[in-house]
Parts: C-alpha cells; structure tokens; sequence
C-alpha cells in the first residue's frame, strides 16, 4: 500500500459511520454543485456518493436541499469570485430555513485565506473540507448535524505528504454513459502561475490493478466513453507486484485499459509537454479505442515567458512534438491551453505565441487571461499586463483561432465519423461528440449514450452538422 493510501479498515469505520446516520438523515435531500476542472467532477462524484451513504436523496433544486455543497475550483479569480458571489446569495436562504447545512469543498477551501474569509465573513457557512477529506464525509456530516458554528476540516501537512489515495469509496455517477476515473492526484511541477499543486499536494498514482478494475466494470456497465485524470497523466508511476516493486507508466496503463473488452471511446487529460513520450503517442495510433485528439497545454509560444512559467520545454520542441503528433496520428484533433498577459510578456512574446497558433493550428484551443493566484511565484512577480492589454491580445487570438478552428471543420465535411450521442435537448436538437471530441448536431434523434455513423455535411467554428447513416446505431 502506498503510503497515502487510506487504509481499508479506515474506509469501512467511514461506511459504518454512515449506516448510523440513515435513520436520522431519513430521506432528507442533498446537493453539490461542482465547479472547475473533470479531477473536481469526479471529486463531486465522490461527494454526492458519500452522502447518498449516509442516507440522503441528491436533487438539483437548492430550494430542496437539506445540504448543499459548493465543490469549488480555485484557478483563476474568476472561477473564486462566482462562488463567493453564490454562497453570499445562499445567506437568504439560510434565512428561510435554518435548519439547512451549507458546506464548501474543493480547491478553494484548501487555500488559507479563503479558510479565513470564510471564518470571518461567511459564519452562515456550516463547514469546510479540504480536498484530501472526501472519504471523510460520513465523520463530517455527523459533526455537522450535531452541532452548530462553522466547523473546518484541513489537514495542513507539507506539499511532500498532503494528499491521499483512496479506493472503493462510494461514486454517485452523474451519467450513465460517461465516466471520469482518476489514475493519479496532485501535481509536482510549480508551474509559476498555478495553484493547483497548492490544492491538490503532491503527486500519487493509483494502483493499476485499481484503475483497470475500475474501467472493467464502466466498460461491463455499459460505460461508453471514460476518460482517463490526472493533471499531468504522463508522471503516472503506478506501484504493482508483490511488494510494490514494479512500476507502470502512463502509456503502459493506458495501453492495458486500451484492450479491455467493451465498447467505449476511452479518453485521458492532462498531458504536460515535457513529457508527453514517443511511447504515448505509438500507444494512441495502435489501440482504435483511443480517442482521436491530443490535448497538449502549451500555455506560450515566447521562449522567455515559458522559462518564467518554469514550463521546462522550448517553443522547439513544442513544435517538434506537435508535429510528431500530426504524423503519427494524421485524424487527429490537436487541442490546447495558452496563458494571455502572464507578468512581463510583451507584445513580442504575445506575437510568438501568435505565431505558434498559426503553425500548429489547434483544432480548439482554451485562451484564458492570466489572472494572479497568491502564494504562487508568479505572483509576486514585477510588470503585470493591464487588463484592457490582455483582452485586446485576448480577443486578436480568438479571431485568427476561430478561423483557423472554422477552417479545420470545414476540412471535415464529406467525411465519416464516429459519434457518441448526448441525445436530443428540450428543443429536441440532437448532438453528440465524435472520437476527435468535436460537437456534431446530428439530423437524427439517436438515444443518449449510442454510437452511430455520421457524415459531415456542414460545420462552422464551434461544431459540426452530420446525417446519420442509416442502420450504424445499435444499443449492444
Ligand atoms: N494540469 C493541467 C491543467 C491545469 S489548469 C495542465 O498542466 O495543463 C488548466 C489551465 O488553466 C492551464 O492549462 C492554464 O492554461 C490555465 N491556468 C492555470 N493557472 C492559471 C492562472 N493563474 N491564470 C490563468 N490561467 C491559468
Ligand atoms: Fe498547474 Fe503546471 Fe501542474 Fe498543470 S502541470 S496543474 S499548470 S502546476
Ligand atoms: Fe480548479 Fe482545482 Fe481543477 S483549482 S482547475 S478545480 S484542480
């Protein structure tokens, strides 16, 4: 076991826990909210599964609920300034009824400032939890319910020791057909502007044999698209053998999940640059399961700012890397991640990262602003970029990315891909996700969670237009 793994005998004294709690709990209801990244999705998973343990009903009608849960995401201000914005607006609530709990989890309750906000200006917040506290839910309600005054739970180790792994804890799937599995947490690399090691401590992989029993069963269960997390999957160091002495990477355990039996497109995020291998990418041509798209953060094409970023790789060997991608893997979508107005970056280095765009031409690509997080290096650094100077380098890329994303679908009309269908909304449009992760808006109502046959026949910035051929869906 590895030694952030939380013990077996820990997990059933928390389920125990739980079962006590079911006869006072009596049906009341419960919700999470989730925001930030697919690690935090599978987070509120967790969430709603312990509590469904403990006996509540989940809804999604905050005027319901008993217990809401903000899950939270701290990366940028403006992702923080939404949830505080929420929780203000849920005093009114309280209002009516006091009887209801509310709780925050997620990366923001992990942040010693927001700790303290909470204590001095939020006191109608019941409790807090940090991000390596979910298996502990069932403890924490107990607490909760019983008692009254803000009560936080933190642990506050060093980022070498924070963080835990734990296995078969209860999962509340918010779909039936797309899965989220987490084959490791946390982050080491500091990159200079990010929170998220702060949040997330130190990096950790599961055991292989966990993962790939845990995609089994998806993939037994009807799962059809599950999707491998981790914030930098390619560090994946999974222990196994007898003493834990053999280890796994992250291309071998995608390969091994690759061939399990089954139906399914199976997916994976993050990769970071630097080590992004040669085997990753052989491993993603040779199993047809593997989704047809990279999704490989660049963050800055200027030499100088990624140094700042303490990214460790060169636009060079972005490019180089991009273009392997492209040979190995000729129907695949490339998708990325890029920092605008990061300290210091000068209409120079805002060109190259111009430049980069237009010679790898993303198939989508996520602009953000940089927006400063405190305790991150970056932040104390000197020559931030006014706001109006990042929007305008902001809304510049986006007009020659959404031309270069229109001209990449358009490329795309007349041939045929595979779609995973999402269903028909109220308006009864139907769309779906091909394997290169695109939206396609199909001409037929296919079931939610079928695979068809769809050819383009038209497609704009965001998404395709298909017609299903006929006779390719099947339910198995
Ligand atoms: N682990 C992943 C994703 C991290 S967060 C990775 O390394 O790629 C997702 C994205 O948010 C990052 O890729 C980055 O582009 C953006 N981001 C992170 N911190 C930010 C900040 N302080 N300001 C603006 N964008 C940020
Ligand atoms: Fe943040 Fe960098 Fe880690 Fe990604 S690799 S989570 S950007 S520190
Ligand atoms: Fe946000 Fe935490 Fe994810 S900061 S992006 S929810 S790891």
């Amino acid at each position: 076991m590895s030694a952030a793994e939380i013990s077996r005998e820990e997990i059933l004294r928390q389920h125990e826990i739980a079962l006590s709690l079911r006869a006072s709990v009596a049906g009341a209801k419960a919700m999470v909210r989730t925001f930030g990244c697919q690690q935090n999705e599978a987070d509120g998973e967790r969430i709603a599964g312990e509590l469904t343990d403990c006996g509540y009903l989940l809804t999604d009608d905050i005027t319901q609920a008993d217990v809401v849960i903000l899950n939270t995401c701290a990366v940028r201000e403006h992702a923080e300034n939404r949830v505080l914005g929420i929780i203000g607006s849920m005093k009114k609530e309280k209002e009516k009824r006091p009887g209801m709990k509310i709780g925050m989890s997620g990366c923001m309750a992990q942040e010693p400032h927001r700790q303290e906000q909470l204590k001095k200006n939020y006191p109608f917040v019941d409790f807090l939890f940090g991000t390596d506290q979910v298996h502990r839910i069932p403890e924490i309600m107990r607490d909760v319910l019983g008692k009254r005054g803000q009560r936080q739970y933190i642990s506050e180790l060093p980022h070498a020791e924070f963080g835990v792994i734990t296995e078969e804890t209860p999962v509340a799937r918010t779909s039936s057909y797309r899965a989220l599995v987490s084959v490791m947490y946390g982050c080491n690399n500091f990159c200079s502007y990010c929170i998220v090691p702060y949040v997330r401590g130190h990096e950790r992989s599961r055991r292989p044999e966990n993962v790939l029993d845990e995609v089994r069963e998806l993939a037994d269960a009807g799962y059809r698209d599950i999707m491998l997390l981790g914030q930098n999957v390619n560090s994946y160091r999974g222990e196994t053998g007898e003493n834990g002495n053999v280890i796994k990477t992250f291309p071998e355990l995608l390969s091994e999940c690759a061939s399990l039996d089954g139906d399914f497109v199976l997916r994976f995020m993050t990769s970071h640059p630097k080590d992004a291998s040669d085997d990753l990418i052989r491993v993603m041509a040779s199993h047809p399961k593997i989704e047809d798209r990279f999704h490989l953060p660049f963050q800055s094409g200027s030499n100088r700012i990624l140094k700042e970023m303490r990214r460790r790789y060169t636009r060079e060997s972005y490019l180089e890397k991009a273009e392997k991608i492209k040979s190995y893997l000729p129907g695949a979508a490339l998708t990325s991640d890029v920092i605008i107005g990061f300290p210091t970056e000068t209409e120079k280095d805002f060109l190259d990262t111009v430049d980069l765009v237009e010679s790898v031409r993303f198939d989508m690509l996520y602009m953000f602003l940089y927006s400063p997080r405190r305790g991150t290096d970056a932040e104390k650094m000197d020559g931030r970029v006014p706001h109006d100077e990042q929007v305008r380098r902001f809304e510049y890329l986006s007009g020659i990315q959404n031309r270069i994303a229109e001209e990449k679908n358009k490329a795309m009309v007349g041939r045929t891909v595979r779609v995973l269908s999402d269903g028909a909304d109220d308006k009864g449009v139907c769309t779906g996700r091909t394997t290169q992760n695109k939206i396609i808006t199909l001409d037929k109502n296919i079931p939610a969670g079928t695979f068809c046959t769809s050819v383009v026949t038209d497609a704009g910035q965001y998404t395709l237009t298909g017609r299903v051929e006929e006779n390719t869906w099947t339910n198995h």
